[in-house]
């Protein structure tokens, strides 16, 4: 049984939607926090909200995933507060809409850094120091779109399908070392989630899903898509509870 007191969780993409949604849950179990997202001021805002309501402590460290060095810099704050983090939780995730070819490359690059390269650097740094202790968690927030390629959100797709195929074999590698590794898989929450998305222009994203048509929204939301993902998860549960077989969640 997981202990939440007194243990410390380190969310990415914690300013808001998901990340924030984490930490309040995680918070009213009793678990120290450390949020980490660009918006600081948000950030603070939700730390002492969380810290009056729950008595819990909430670290805010301000960092751009997109930059190369942030992961390195945030673990180096974490040693020079001397935090041990038992649950990571890298959730901060971005998609661009629209035509790859039509998108400035460096938005592209800078996306992936996000919901790729960061997610492993985060596993990496922190995931030995919880196989040193034996004992820690890594949730990846994936996506449901992971299970297809996405046209006109081509890089999103193919950025979760390797957060899911990561962490599944991250989790079997790290199976009887006292880490647990999880993939979540939301599905795309419709007008929210393209709100969310990096083409923040309302009217853009609108245009865009009108030019898209039917099968983009199908390719999301597909009946065969939902009922692919819960088959997969029931297998899966099925699996892991007979074996150390990975899981899938979502
Ligand atoms: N909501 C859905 O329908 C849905 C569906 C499938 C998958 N997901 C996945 O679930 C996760 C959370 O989604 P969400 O809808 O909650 O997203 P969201 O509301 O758009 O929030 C994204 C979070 O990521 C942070 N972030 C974005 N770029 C960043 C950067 N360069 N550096 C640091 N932080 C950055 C944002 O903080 P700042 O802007 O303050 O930096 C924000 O806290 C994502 O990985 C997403 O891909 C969501």
């Amino acid at each position: 049984m997981f202990a939440y007191r007194d243990s410390t969780a380190l969310i990415t993409g914690a300013s808001k939607g998901l990340g924030a949604a984490f930490a309040k849950e995680l918070a009213s179990r009793g678990m120290n926090l450390v949020l980490v997202a660009r918006s600081i001021d948000t950030l603070h805002d939700l730390a002492d909200s969380l810290g009056a309501q729950y008595g819990v402590r909430c670290v805010v460290l301000q960092a751009d995933l997109a930059t190369s060095d942030a992961v390195k810099r945030i673990v180096t704050e974490l040693g020079s507060l001397d935090l041990k983090i038992d649950l990571l939780i890298n959730n901060a995730g971005l998609g661009l809409t629209g035509d790859f070819l039509s998108h400035d490359l460096a938005e592209e690059l800078a996306s992936i850094q996000v919901n790729v390269q960061a997610l492993v650097g985060l596993s990496h740094a922190l995931g030995a120091k919880m196989v040193s202790r034996g004992t820690g968690g890594i949730i990846n927030l994936a996506s449901n779109s992971a299970f297809q390629p996405l046209p006109h959100m081509a890089t999103y797709a193919a950025a979760k399908a390797f957060v899911l195929h990561f962490s599944e074999a991250l989790k079997f590698e790290l199976r009887g070392r006292g880490v647990q590794v999880m993939a979540v898989l939301p599905r795309a929450d419709g007008d929210e989630f393209l709100r969310g998305c990096i083409n923040q222009d309302e009217g853009r994203c609108v245009r865009q899903r009108r030019a898209c048509g039917p099968p983009y929204f199908a390719v999301v939301r597909s009946e065969k898509v939902r009922r692919l993902s819960w088959t997969v998860q029931r297998a899966r549960r099925h699996l892991a509870s007979s074996s150390a077989a990975p899981q899938r969640h979502g």
